[in-house]
């Protein structure tokens, strides 16, 4: 039999980290950076992986990835033993969602042995593998991982695209710092247990961003979605998942005119995202230079990423 293989998206959380968790909605959308896999019938009939490039790419090592590689391949009973190599093209533990991506593409590498497995297998075996890393995942990662585009998700309803006046474009700036997400979920239950009154008017204040951000998509308000992701980052701030890095990211990305700018996924470090002044890519190059150079000039690296509707990616 031959080799398959199976590709998938990282992540960024456009507003409702943390309190997705909790069962409020939140926006998210992959990115073109991610995961790629390739599987074949191991010759031995005992299956393994190994996670290629210089890069892990991955927050789980040793015991932690084995148990894993088994908890997602008992998701996917048709296939035979397979020999995987992976490869992440997100730095690990950096907030963009490597280890769901790197999830979603042994799932569909692993499933195309036995004939290519339905989305909804793909999703239990990557949310199989995300558990044994994060504790207690929402879902989201491996949504966007799997899905693309731009969308509404909470954990009892899952993902519904987002109707897009047009595309988005962000600056991703990274911290370099990894962070785990099991330890900034852990510590953001353990604000909540000793400081109920801040669970409740967060995650209302979180509630009332993602509806008012899921409208100013749906209206091309790009200047409204910017305030909104800015007014997120402060709610985040005071759930202690922002760092030194994260707040610099984010000052420098407004001062070099982004609409607004929060961290994105687990904090603790991580990345931050930044929204630009921008209509089209042409114009996403020129909103975006001015902030990757002075991030690169305070020591963060970064890139610029278009977010595209659903729709616009199934046209091709
Ligand atoms: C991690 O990318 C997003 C969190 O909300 C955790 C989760 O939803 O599983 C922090």
């Amino acid at each position: 039999m031959t080799a398959t293989s199976g590709a998938a998206c990282g992540k960024v959380i456009l507003l409702g980290e943390h309190a997705v968790v909790y069962g409020v909605p939140a926006i998210a959308a992959g990115i073109t950076r991610g995961a790629l896999a390739e599987a074949e019938p191991a010759p031995d009939g005992r299956a393994s992986l190994v996670l290629g490039g210089s890069e892990h790419g991955f927050e789980g090592a040793g015991d932690e990835l084995a148990q894993a590689f088994a908890a997602l391949c008992a998701e996917l009973p048709g296939a035979p033993p397979a020999r995987v190599r992976a490869e992440s093209a997100l730095p690990p533990g950096g907030g963009l969602g490597s280890s769901a991506a790197l999830g979603v593409a042994i799932a569909r590498a692993v499933g195309a042995l036995a004939g290519g497995a339905p989305s909804d297998r793909v999703l239990a075996a990557a949310g199989a593998w995300e558990r044994v890393f994060h504790g207690n995942p929402s879902g989201i990662d491996t949504t966007a991982a799997a899905l693309g585009g731009c969308f509404r998700y909470t954990r009892a309803d899952g993902a519904a695209p987002l109707e897009m006046r047009s595309d988005l474009w962000l600056c991703v700036g990274l911290t370099g710092v990894a962070s785990s997400t099991k330890a900034m979920v852990a510590s953001v239950a353990h604000l909540f247990e000793r400081k109920p009154e801040i669970k409740d008017s967060t995650l209302q204040g979180i509630t009332a961003l993602v509806q008012n951000a899921a409208l100013a998509i749906s209206a091309g308000d790009i200047v409204g979605l910017g305030r909104l992701m800015d007014l997120n980052q402060m709610l985040l701030a005071g759930l202690f998942v922002s760092t030194e890095d994260l707040e610099r990211l984010c000052d420098l990305a407004r001062q070099r005119g982004a609409l607004g700018a929060k961290l994105t996924g687990k904090g603790g470090g991580g990345a931050a995202i930044a929204l630009l002044d921008a209509h089209s890519d042409a114009e996403a190059g020129g909103a975006g230079a001015p902030i990757i150079e002075a991030w690169r000039a305070a020591g963060y690296d970064g890139f610029i990423t278009p977010i595209r509707s659903a729709r616009a990616l199934h046209a091709g």
